[in-house]
């Protein structure tokens, strides 16, 4: 499976089976980690079979059944740092996805669980990502026309639609899909956040630069 085959077949999954994570894609996806943590200086971190921070007792968090191991989204605090959470995150979705395993970004519906994981001096968790074999595959969310997700003065370009196209598969938080992409001169595209009330927009804004920067080919733009 492509990137752009796993950005159509994601859904977030909440339901997981007992069966743990193959030793051969820990190692592929903890590797990954290792890059993304020296490139960014984020501090992503695997959790395996810790079923506590998904495991709330009588209450019963967004649906969450069997997550025994999670990505802790951790890093520095600021717009920045979050736009890497995003981005460098919904890669290791996708490579997930390539590797026959499920995900789901968490920003509320978890709990920190002491000793799972490591914080240096001023970084904080942003989110966790669930991982492992769902029990099911997640469902498609409604896509919306993708007119409302750009701006251009002029006729887009085919690999500016495939971007947004790829980007509105993306998950986003609540799935409140706050962003818009402003096609500009000389193949340049900005990236924004549009107002929103639940938060999490550069996190978001970066995971679905992710999807746009695979979906229109990284050669055929510049970010402005
Ligand atoms: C930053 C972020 C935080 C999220 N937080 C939660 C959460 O706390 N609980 C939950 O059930 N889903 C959460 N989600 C998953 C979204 O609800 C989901 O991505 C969205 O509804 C779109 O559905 P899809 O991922 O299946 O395409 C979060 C997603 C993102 C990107």
């Amino acid at each position: 499976m492509t990137e752009l085959e796993a950005i159509q077949a994601r859904h977030s999954v909440r339901k997981y089976t007992e069966a743990p994570i193959e030793e051969a894609k820990v190692a592929i996806i903890n590797n990954e980690i290792g890059k993304i943590n020296a490139l960014t200086g984020s501090h992503v971190q695997l959790v395996l079979d810790e079923p506590k921070a998904f495991s709330s007792g009588v209450l019963k968090y967004g649906q969450f059944s069997g997550v025994r191991n999670y990505l802790v989204m951790a890093a520095h605090k600021g717009k920045e740092a979050e736009e890497n959470i995003g981005y460098h995150g919904e890669r290791l979705v996708l490579l997930a996805q390539t590797l026959g395993l499920n995900t789901c970004w968490v920003g509320l519906t978890y709990k920190k669980i002491p000793g799972a994981f490591s914080l240096a001096e001023g970084e904080v968790v942003h989110c966790v990502i669930a991982l492992g074999h769902g029990v099911n595959q997640g469902v498609a969310h409604t896509l919306k026309p993708i007119e409302k997700f750009y701006e251009a003065d002029r006729a887009v370009p085919d690999w500016f639609k495939a971007g947004i196209e790829a980007a509105i598969l993306a998950p986003t938080a609540v799935n409140q899909q706050k962003f818009k992409f402003i096609l500009k001169d000389g193949d340049k595209v900005e990236a924004k956040t549009t107002f929103s009330v639940a938060g999490y927009t550069n996190i978001d804004l970066g995971i679905v630069k992710c999807h746009f920067e695979l979906g229109a080919g990284k050669d055929n733009f510049k970010w402005a």
